[in-house]
């Protein structure tokens, strides 16, 4: 059983259940999705793009605080793992549906297999840095992205039987969508938005995301962080697909205005071919996203995260990544560096090479001892 909840979760298993339909030896993958993210704009369209099925299931659990959207994950996936009775549950990355469902079904005694484990960031303010811990505490089957996360697993006392370092699968979905992606231009026009020449000049352009609870959701935090994107605007023009989180933030503190008149331009969150574009041929990239750091690396795009610190280190190593938190004049500097053509240019990273999801499927096929059993046989 496959599970999703929220956006940053499809571009991790649609690589995945494509993977294992093609292992006859495993049994069919069911996919559940728990409803966390619902916006037309955070799913249809993503998992269109994605070519992710359908979910067989979706628990429709929607937003909430953190206690009572996972109270509902759980209480709305126990049945479901009754009735279906899977023989492991395989969740991604670290949104609240990941913890949720993981703690479901160790409980009843079906093994948690956790994809992108071992990534810390060392920060427990961060929710998902709390995910992330108890999460790969109760998984049986560990999947590291890259050898930072298997030795933060190992000195949590994870046995380094359960840990395979396999490679990022969402790199697996980058690499495979690369030509299909969807020109900026076409975006901005799709918007509504005449493309803006700008845009095709010699310029360029920067592509903004923002939504941690960090940036966003306290009102001098994001006042900050607007008056950093004005400030970079003025050498750059930047174009900004809004996250709901950012969205309902900006309108509730009152900052509709703080960007009027400079060069951002404000569009709704997008599909996963139209980002992919955008970043693509972006001159930079400005982020407080997870997966947009490793992303940016593997599109040798230099990315700018607005965070004290990242949980994926080798984009800051030997990626393209670096962190500038709501830093001013850091920013300003790594701006200017960039826009003379003296960005972070960087390589990828081992196994990040589009083939993380299948040597997760010859594991899984190893570790449950499916080798040689026909998959009628197994659902029987
Ligand atoms: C969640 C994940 C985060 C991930 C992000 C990507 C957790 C703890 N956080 O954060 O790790 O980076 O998704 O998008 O799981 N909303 C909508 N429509 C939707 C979904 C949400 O309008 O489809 C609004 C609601 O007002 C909601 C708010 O966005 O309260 C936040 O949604 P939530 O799922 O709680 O967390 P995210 O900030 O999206």
């Amino acid at each position: 059983m496959c599970v999703v909840g929220a956006r940053p979760n499809y571009m991790k298993m649609a690589p995945l259940v494509r993977a294992f339909s093609t292992r006859t030896e495993l049994p069919r993958a069911v996919l559940v999705h728990t409803g966390q993210h619902y916006d037309v704009s955070m799913n249809e369209r993503l998992f269109a793009d994605l070519e992710l099925p359908a979910p067989d299931v979706n628990l429709e659990v929607g937003s909430g605080t953190h206690a009572v959207q996972t109270a509902e994950v759980m209480r709305r996936f126990e049945p479901v793992l009754d009735d279906l009775r899977p023989c492991c549950v395989v969740v991604v990355g670290d949104v609240n549906s990941t913890l949720a469902c993981s703690l479901v079904a160790v409980k009843k005694g079906i093994p948690v297999v956790h994809v992108e484990a071992g990534l810390r960031s060392f920060d427990r303010e961060m929710p998902e840095e709390i995910n992330r811990v108890l999460t790969d505490q109760i998984a049986e089957r560990l999947y590291t992205t890259e050898r930072a996360a298997t030795a933060n697993l190992l000195r949590e006392g994870i046995p380094d039987s359960r840990i395979r370092f396999v490679g990022n699968v969402m790199i697996d979905s980058v690499l495979r969508n690369r030509q299909r992606a969807i020109a900026p231009t076409q975006t901005l026009a799709r918007a509504g938005l005449l493309s803006r020449e700008s845009i095709d000049g010699a310029a360029g352009y920067g592509v903004i995301t923002l939504h941690r609870p960090s940036n966003v959701d306290d009102a001098d935090a994001l006042r900050e962080s607007l008056e950093v994107l004005r400030e970079v605007a003025l050498r750059l023009p930047l174009i900004w697909p809004v996250h709901p989180r950012a969205r309902v933030n900006i309108e509730r503190f009152g900052m509709s205005q703080a960007l009027a008149g400079s060069p951002v331009t404000l569009i709704p969150p997008q599909g996963y071919l139209e980002m992919l574009g955008l970043m693509a041929s972006a001159r930079l990239v400005l982020t407080d996203s997870g997966g947009i750091q490793e992303e940016t690396t593997a599109l040798a795009v230099p990315c700018l995260t607005m965070r004290e610190n990242t949980e994926r280190p080798i984009t800051v190593d030997q990626g393209t990544n670096t962190l500038v938190g709501r830093d001013r004049g850091r920013t300003l500097a790594c701006v200017d560096a960039i826009i003379a053509g003296d960005g972070k240019r960087g390589c990828a990273p081992e196994l990040w090479d589009g083939h993380a999801a299948a040597r997760i499927a010859a594991d899984l096929v190893a570790w449950r001892g499916y080798a040689g059993v026909q998959r009628e046989v197994i659902n029987a």
